[in-house]
């Protein structure tokens, strides 16, 4: 039992994920291998969503078959000033085996200390060191962070350096295709400064950071950057199902692909795209274990300490489709307690039994 009184994190995954097709226990990402092969063993990873991609999260996606799964993006100032709530979004929560830790800031300094934290704090369930340069968000940009740091390619290696000086993982960056729509590229001579700075991999986000979440990604800047470096490139944008997890590697030449969106009530994404790249058909999650999913998931919001108001966002993902989507999900806004929750979703199941 947690502090809280709920059960712990893998009590919960043993004895609820297995009815929703999630996996019990979480497999390591592999250490014995250079990053390349690691993420061709397995090329399906949770991408770094602020807001989102906290310890339950990203349990339920390695539950649900994903290689890895980055923590929210976490201030270096912020772990510099040591604020207990910026240590909760590094910190893995047990069974995570391990986590990649996203960093955003403009100082190389601050990166150089915040590598050093991690590293002694985390140690072997550090799996690797991003560093974000794609965020469009303007009260991260205005301070040079995030994706100004794409017009800002000497200091930006700058930082890059700092922490590969001091990280027993490999470091990598994540970028966009360009700062502004309609301005020429400059993810692939980007990723060739950073790559000579010594990032071990670069991830491309298909957009540029002006078009914020909307619009097409392109994927075709995948392909340039791949094109130009000769450390793996992850895909992401607009990776919505296990089909488009396949074809974008399939497309793009890169090594993996991030799932960011795709994954909103959907861990079995991963796995399913894992079975698609073998050539094994998947089928749609059935209501019944989309219905476990949400009751595994939110016991493991409890049990991590993590608001239950998160909750009301992830109902609405995995009712998403079912019949009477709507009135669940003004149900699920009242909801204020697992327990609450858990007589919902039993409610959901009667309601569609009837119906079917
Ligand atoms: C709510 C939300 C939060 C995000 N937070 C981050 C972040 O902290 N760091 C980051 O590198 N990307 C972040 N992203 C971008 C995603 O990792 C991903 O690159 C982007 O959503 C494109 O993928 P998609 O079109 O498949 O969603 C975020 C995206 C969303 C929707």
């Amino acid at each position: 039992m947690t502090p809280s009184g709920s059960s712990a994190p893998a009590d919960i995954l043993r004895a609820y994920a297995p009815q929703a097709g999630l996996r019990a226990t979480l497999e390591p990402f592999a250490r014995d291998a250079d990053l390349r092969a690691r993420l061709a063993a397995n090329p399906f990873l949770m991408a770094p969503m602020a807001g989102v991609s906290d310890a339950a999260y990203r349990m339920m996606a390695r539950a649900g078959g994903a290689a890895l799964a980055y923590s929210e993006m976490v201030s270096v100032a912020g772990l510099h000033y040591g604020g207990a709530k910026t240590w909760e979004l590094v910190l893995p929560h047990d069974p995570e085996p391990d986590i990649a830790v996203q960093l955003f800031g403009a100082d190389p300094a601050q990166f150089l200390e915040a590598t050093d934290l991690i590293c002694e704090r985390l140690g072997p369930r550090l799996a690797l060191i991003d560093v974000n340069m794609a965020c469009p968000v303007p009260k991260v940009t205005r301070k040079g962070e995030g994706s100004a740091l794409l017009d800002d390619p000497a200091r930006a290696a700058r930082i890059v350096a700092a922490c590969v000086s001091r990280a027993h993982v490999p470091v990598t960056v994540k970028v966009r295709s360009a700062r502004r729509s309609g301005e020429p590229e400059v993810a692939a001579e980007f990723a060739r400064a950073m790559e000579q700075a010594g990032a071990a991999a670069v991830a491309v986000h298909g957009r540029t950071a002006s078009q914020l979440y909307r619009g097409a990604a392109d994927w075709g800047v995948i392909g340039r950057v791949a094109d130009v470096v000769s450390v793996p490139v992850i895909g992401s944008g607009d990776v919505r199902s296990p089909e488009a997890a396949v074809r974008m590697l399939r497309e793009t030449g890169a090594t993996a692909v991030m799932v960011a969106r795709g994954s909103y009530g959907n861990p079995w994404v991963f796995d399913d795209a894992r079975r698609l790249l073998g050539g094994v058909a998947t089928e749609a999650p059935t209501i019944d274990r989309r219905l476990s999913a949400l009751c595994c998931h939110v016991m493991l919001l409890e049990a991590t300490g993590a608001h239950l108001a998160r909750a009301r966002s992830l109902a609405g993902w995995y009712l998403r489709g079912m019949p009477n989507a709507a009135q669940w999900r003004e149900r699920a806004m009242r909801c204020a307690t697992v327990g609450e929750y858990l007589q919902m979703v039993e409610a959901i199941r009667l309601a569609c039994e009837a119906l079917s």
